[in-house]
């Protein structure tokens, strides 16, 4: 089988080619990516030489490359690419626009010319922000109404209803998944846990946005990999399946957690003015994917976390290359006044 992956070059994209490649020695898979500031060719380099793999720049909200592309007998799509930070698209909201919103529906009208011909399965990988912010109780099921709170949130929002839309008056066999939030290996160092991480290495305070008793769901970002795999294969086409961890925390007791574990004081702790618009809790029901195709969570958080502190210990090069230039400048903006 050929696969089309979409940002493959970020967090979740490369681990899923590697899980992928690993899993399937008979398939092959091509990687667009439009290598954005999240997007780093070292996440894959092990894979430079595999004549399984195939990388190609590009943007899904090119119309010619994505036609182009789609059309050299692709089977199955995997959608990664987005502007993927809730800071960010409160920031500067446009590129979500574009890339989660317009380059969706760039690659679902390629879609739509390509698959009177031959079927493409398209995966549309979403996020459970989607469903907006949980009470005290509760989780998000599938059915739960949509209420995005932030930039981003809407624009995946947006790009879910056209995936459900071209499904529905086209025949795409489209699916979609929502997920927690994911940690692990390759993780920009702009979201919570890496962010921590790598301050608490380089001894620099842990910014905690209001009192930091916000609440995520936390999956390893290889549950969620195998999770999406099952989906591609054997998801119901028009579906959508909820991925869920099953490992609700407070950023605050993360925060303790790396701390601890690194042997660092509880006195980085750093509270500092609140995200706005800030969701207060996430949880996830994951019981349809569970009953209908046997998935659920494999990595305790605890192991999970450690696995994870371990992993950003041991590759400082990879994450202390990214936090210079655009980013120092970025962390300036976005923590200097808090
Ligand atoms: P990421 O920011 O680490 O990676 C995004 C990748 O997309 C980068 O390699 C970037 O270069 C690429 N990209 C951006 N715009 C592009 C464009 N126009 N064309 C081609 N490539 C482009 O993101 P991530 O955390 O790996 O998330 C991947 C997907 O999973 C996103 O769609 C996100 O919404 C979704 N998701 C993420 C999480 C999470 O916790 N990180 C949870 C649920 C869902
Ligand atoms: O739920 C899935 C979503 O999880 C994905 O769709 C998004 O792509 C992904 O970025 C993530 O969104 P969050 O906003 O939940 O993740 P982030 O790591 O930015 O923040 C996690 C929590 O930690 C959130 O409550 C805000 C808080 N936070 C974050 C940062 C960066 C802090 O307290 N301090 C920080 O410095």
């Amino acid at each position: 089988m050929k696969i089309l992956v979409t940002g493959g070059c970020g967090f979740i994209g490369s681990n899923f080619i590697h899980y992928y490649l690993q899993k399937y020695p008979g398939d092959s898979l091509i990687n667009v990516d439009k290598l954005t500031y999240a997007g780093n060719l070292k996440n894959l380099s092990a894979l430079s030489l595999s004549p399984r793999y195939t990388f190609i720049k590009g943007d899904i909200a090119d119309p010619l490359q994505m036609e182009e592309i789609i059309s050299q007998g692709v089977e199955g799509i995997v959608n990664f690419a987005a502007e993927s930070h809730v800071d960010r698209s409160i920031e500067a909201p446009v590129d979500f626009m574009r890339t989660n919103v317009f380059g969706t529906f760039v690659l679902l009208e390629a879609l739509r010319k390509v698959s009177s011909k031959r079927p493409i399965r398209f995966l549309h990988v979403s996020t459970d922000e989607v469903y907006g912010s949980l009470g005290e109780t509760g989780a998000f099921l599938e059915e739960t109404p949509m209420a995005p709170n932030s930039p981003y949130a809407a624009s995946k929002a947006s790009a879910d209803l056209m995936v459900r839309a071209y499904h529905h008056t086209y025949g795409l066999p489209n699916l979609i998944t929502r997920c927690s939030n994911n940690y692990g290996p390759y993780q920009f160092p702009e979201k919570l846990i890496p962010l921590l991480i790598s301050n608490a290495i380089e001894g620099k305070t842990l910014p905690i946005y209001g009192d930091g008793l916000n609440v995520r769901d936390w999956i390893h970002v290889e549950d969620h990999c195998r999770g999406l795999d099952l989906v591609l294969h054997r998801g119901k086409e028009g579906e959508v399946y909820n991925i869920g961890g099953q490992s609700e925390k407070t950023n605050l007791s993360v925060a303790k957690t790396i701390l601890d574990h690194l042997g660092k004081p509880h006195s980085l702790l750093r509270f500092v003015t609140d995200r706005p618009g800030h969701d207060r809790r996430y949880a996830i029901d994951f019981s349809k994917i569970q009953k209908t195709l046997g998935w659920a969570p494999s990595i305790s958080f605890e192991d999970g976390i450690r696995q994870t502190i371990d992993w950003y210990q041991g590759q400082q090069e990879w994450w202390r290359e990214i936090k210079t230039g655009e980013y120092l400048d970025y962390y300036q903006r976005m923590y200097g006044n808090r």
